[in-house]
């Protein structure tokens, strides 16, 4: 196994993923980055020799802490979908648009995410588009946020909730679509607007992250998929994933 660090520090949940005839499962993995000179002394056990070589050529403190974790998220989260260990010989490598791409393991597929405070990552059958996008909830980010909303987009959401998780969880919810799409948000944002916007009141399937706050929605001019969103303390995390697909545990 590839765990190394403590329960406190990480949260690996894998849930199913139910269709009309089909049923098929997902992995999710959160890391604090606070586990960071753990898993930093135990790098070479878990990179891949070419991750490895990129993670040594890096720099930028931050970009390090990233990347490593964001691989580590990554692996954790393809072993307990697997259900085998994932040796050195997996690598999660960046497509021409920076997008990851599993290598050594066969018809499986991740999605990265990371802030200064954390790294997630979720691991699913490719043929079952989804992705990931975490953010800060720190007032300089949601401002940003807030400046990016269409018109429509302002008037959506539950009254109780507060409006910067609303911001954020619409930010995130158009990250996570752009991932899926593999453009990023090189594209004119307002493609990817949300359409609706509610309280998730739905059994909860990922169960580590429970006492959060939840929504869902769906998007304006992507009407196949919809996102679902966990926010707790300072951090929101956003899976958009295809529409009528199930979670549960
Ligand atoms: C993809 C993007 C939305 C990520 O958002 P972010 O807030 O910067 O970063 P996050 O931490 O949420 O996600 C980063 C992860 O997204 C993934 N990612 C990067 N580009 C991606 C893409 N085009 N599609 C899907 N996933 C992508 C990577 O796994 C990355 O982590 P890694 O570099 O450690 O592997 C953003 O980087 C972006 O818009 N990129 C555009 C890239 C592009 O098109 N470049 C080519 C022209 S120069």
């Amino acid at each position: 196994m590839l765990k190394i660090i403590g329960e406190s520090c990480i949260k690996v949940v894998r849930f199913n993923m139910q269709r009309t005839d089909t049923r098929s499962y997902a992995a999710l993995a959160v890391i604090s980055t606070e586990a960071f000179a753990e898993i930093d002394a135990n790098c070479a056990t878990i990179l891949h020799k070419v991750e490895l070589d990129c993670y040594k050529g890096l720099r930028c403190n931050s970009r390090r802490t990233s990347y490593l974790l964001g691989r580590y998220a990554a692996k954790l989260a393809l072993e307990s979908l697997s259900g085998d260990s994932v040796s050195r010989e997996v690598a999660v490598l960046p497509g021409i648009f920076g997008q990851p791409i599993v290598r050594g393991l066969t018809g499986l597929s991740v999605s990265i995410s990371h802030t200064e405070t954390l790294a997630c990552a979720i691991a699913f059958p490719e043929e079952h588009l989804m992705a990931i996008d975490t953010e800060n909830l720190s007032a300089n980010k949601t401002s940003l946020m807030a400046e990016e909303l269409t018109e429509a987009e302002r008037k959506l959401g539950p009254e109780l909730i507060q409006k910067v998780n609303l911001h954020a969880c619409i930010w995130t919810a158009k990250e996570a679509l752009s991932k899926i799409l593999r453009t990023g948000m090189m594209t004119p944002f307002s493609l990817y607007a949300v359409e609706t916007l509610d309280q998730d009141t739905d059994k909860n399937p990922i169960v580590e992250l429970e006492s959060c706050e939840r929504l869902k929605g769906q998007y304006l001019h992507f009407s196949q998929y919809r996102f679902q969103t966990w926010i707790r303390d300072d951090s929101i995390i956003t899976i958009a994933l295809p529409r009528r697909t199930i979670l549960s545990c």
